[in-house]
């Protein structure tokens, strides 16, 4: 049985042979109990005809960006909003490299840039175009946008030539868009719910130093914390960003300050007080090197060196437990490998914070490093656990949440 009947796909068609295959994919849709209305580009109307979707949705075919209603009373934005997900199939380069860029120069691009909802895209195109360098650029960014992808398949193509590029065969595009209905397919906006407040993020990984040139590390990437700065920016926030070493740039918007250790990051995050929000992501080494050599330790000694470590500060404990200066909300992250749900809720009281995101950053999971994250929040009201997502979306629906619980605090 499908989850989805009563469900609405916004499906844009792009211009590419593979278009045919969308007119199946629409009966298999349908057959599901699931509505599509189509959009279709210029180019896929040289591919196939308005008159085979039309018949096969049983609804008009969306074309015209500055037919305002279309006859139909639905501007543009609401075609966008009304349904639940919007699906790209045939995602043609031009499409992707439109999206990529935020491009709104017809009405396809425009309703992919106005929608609220999540987009799924089936790309398909000649392998050489799915292989440029452009391409690959354009779907990395659109992954780390939160967009969701199935295929390209490798095989023969129309062109004559045999590689990646094919669209995906109808079921498995439907499989993925059942799939993706199964869960919340909003993207939330949180534009101006943080208008007036102050919130402090912490970031990236802490460099221990153990001589000159050597530290004690570890892999995080700084990409979760930097990106829910660059969201509470988003909402209107004032940022402060304490970020440990890391390969990104300082997020638009933000005030970023650059530390290496965890008694540097406690310093500028208590100078940053007073905040509204105090959100610690930064993966904080636990203990440092007691005594640093004031020269490289050289590796011609008899003995392998030992090193005496002592514990680091616990900033998130350290914020959570202020007596002045405590922000209103303390959120705090848990990477854990084994555990989650117990360590979590350990921790959320041990810090004494309001809200712990747990991820599981097991080897297996990819989190470390990688472009999503699939986390679990824990508050003293309860739990609520997200899907697999960009860590961009994260940020989003973190920043949104804390709002609301500040929003409800009356503080
Ligand atoms: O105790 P654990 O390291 O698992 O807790 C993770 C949370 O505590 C993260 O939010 C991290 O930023 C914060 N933390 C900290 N200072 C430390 C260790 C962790 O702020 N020394």
């Amino acid at each position: 049985m499908t989850a989805s009947p009563g469900k609405r796909i916004l499906l844009i068609i792009g211009g590419g042979i593979a278009a045919y295959k969308t007119l199946e994919l629409i009966r298999r849709l349908r057959e599901r109990g699931i509505s599509v209305r189509a959009v279709m580009t210029q180019a896929a109307q040289q591919f196939i005809t308005k008159l085979s979707v039309e018949s096969l949705t049983e609804t008009k075919v969306f074309d015209d960006l500055f037919a305002l209603t279309d006859g139909s009373g639905m501007g543009h934005i609401e075609l966008s909003r009304d349904a639940d997900l919007l699906a790209v199939a045939p995602a043609t380069a031009d499409l992707l490299a439109k999206m990529a860029q935020g491009l709104a120069g017809d009405l396809a691009s425009t309703l992919l840039l106005a929608t609220d909802k999540k987009i799924l895209a089936a790309p398909a195109m000649n392998l050489r175009m799915w292989l440029h360098p452009a391409t690959q650029r354009n779907c990395a960014i659109l992954k780390a946008d939160g967009v969701s992808f199935v295929g390209p398949e490798i095989g023969g193509m129309a062109c004559g030539e045999h590689g990646p590029g094919r669209m995906s065969e109808p079921p498995v595009i439907l499989a993925a868009i059942e799939d993706m209905l199964k869960h919340d397919t909003r993207i939330p906006l949180p534009a101006g719910v943080l208008e007036g407040r102050r919130v402090v993020v912490t970031s990236g990984p802490t460099h221990e130093p153990i001589d000159p040139v050597r530290y004690i590390g570890n892999r995080s990437s700084g990409k979760q914390g930097h990106a829910i700065a660059a969201a509470a920016a988003a909402a209107g926030a004032d940022v402060v960003l304490v970020s440990g070493p890391v390969a990104l740039p300082d997020p638009l918007g933000v005030k970023t300050l650059h530390v290496e250790t965890a008694e540097e990051m406690l310093k500028e995050v208590e100078a940053a007080l007073p905040a509204d929000i105090f959100i610690g992501v930064a993966a904080v080494a636990d203990w440092r090197v007691a005594k640093v050599s004031p020269s490289k330790i050289k590796k011609d000694a008899k003995q392998a060196p030992s090193l005496t470590l002592v514990e680091n500060p616990d900033i998130l404990a350290a914020i959570g437990h202020q007596s002045k200066n405590r922000p209103a909300l303390v959120a705090g992250f848990a990477a854990e490998s084994e555990k989650l749900e117990e360590n979590a809720r350990a921790k959320l009281a041990a810090k004494n914070c309001d809200m712990i995101v747990a991820n599981d950053v097991s080897e297996s999971s990819g989190v470390f490093g990688g472009e999503s994250n699939k986390v679990c929040i824990f508050t003293k009201a309860g739990k609520e656990s997200l899907p697999l997502m960009s860590k961009q979306e994260v940020a989003a629906h973190l920043v949104a949440k804390l709002a609301a619980m500040l929003a409800g605090s009356g503080r």
